[in-house]
């Protein structure tokens, strides 16, 4: 398993060269991140680059991103929804949000991005009480604990195409807890949102596991109808 880990990680970081993923723009944001002290827990290269598709995709012109850490994936976002779109992204540390901040301004990306600062909760029922046009996609990576009722919000603030994408599935956010009998919050949580997405008919979903630069992993994927 290590092995393959190991390997699946060379792999990465070679495609992520022979396909020139990264600019010089994103490869500073997450340096600026790391110097400034932030966790080394931003999506990989190749991973931002299939979220700013997954925008593309759905001919999105507005995101939503629940955890924004340093603005790295908020950056690959904004790319997705291109000049004339928007991205909403919510922190709760103010350290993190003021790194983003910076980042997604030197990535010429800050007039897109609004960073709203405070717990999450709060910030999404302030968007729905706002009522502003709907999300194309949203992107849910904060506290995984709290996947479920995020995507509750999630479903009141997208439109029928919208997709939703929830990082960290497997480790963080309890499905390896919970297929392995491991009791406790992480595998509570993974079992509140899968049946949460179960029993929702307005979602069609499927969840893709992940190997390579931040080790295995996966993430939900799931479509609005
Ligand atoms: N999406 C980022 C990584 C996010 S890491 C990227 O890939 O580049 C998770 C972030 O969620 C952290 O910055 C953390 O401070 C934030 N967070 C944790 N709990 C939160 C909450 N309740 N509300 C808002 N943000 C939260
Ligand atoms: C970790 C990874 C993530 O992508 C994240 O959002 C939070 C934590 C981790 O590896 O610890
Ligand atoms: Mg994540």
């Amino acid at each position: 398993m290590t092995e393959a880990v190991d390997r699946a990680s060379v792999v990465d970081d070679y495609l992520v060269r022979a396909l020139a993923i990264e600019d010089d723009a994103l490869r500073a944001a997450r340096a600026a991140s790391h110097a400034a002290g932030l966790p080394a827990i931003e999506v990989t290269a190749n991973q931002g680059a299939l979220l700013s598709l997954f925008v593309r995709l759905v001919g999105g012109r507005r995101a939503l991103e629940v955890g924004t850490l340093g603005g790295y994936s908020a950056i690959w976002l904004a790319r997705g929804v291109g000049k004339g779109g928007q991205v909403v992204t919510l922190e709760i540390e103010p350290k993190h949000a003021q790194v983003a901040r910076a980042n997604v301004d030197a990535a010429g990306v800050g007039e897109n991005v609004e960073i709203l600062l405070g717990p999450a909760a709060d910030s999404l029922d302030t968007l729905a009480a706002t009522g502003g046009e709907p999300f194309d996609l949203v992107f849910l990576d904060a506290d995984k604990q709290n996947n479920a009722r995020y995507l509750a919000a999630a479903l009141r603030l997208t439109r029928p195409g919208s997709v939703i994408v929830i990082d960290n599935l497997v480790r963080g956010g309890g499905a390896l807890a919970a297929a392995e009998g491991t009791e406790g919050p992480a595998a509570a949580g993974a079992e509140e949102l899968l049946a949460l997405v179960r029993d929702e008919p307005r979602l069609t979903a499927t969840a893709v596991q992940t190997i390579g630069g931040k080790g295995w992993d996966g993430f939900l994927l799931a479509q609005v109808s």
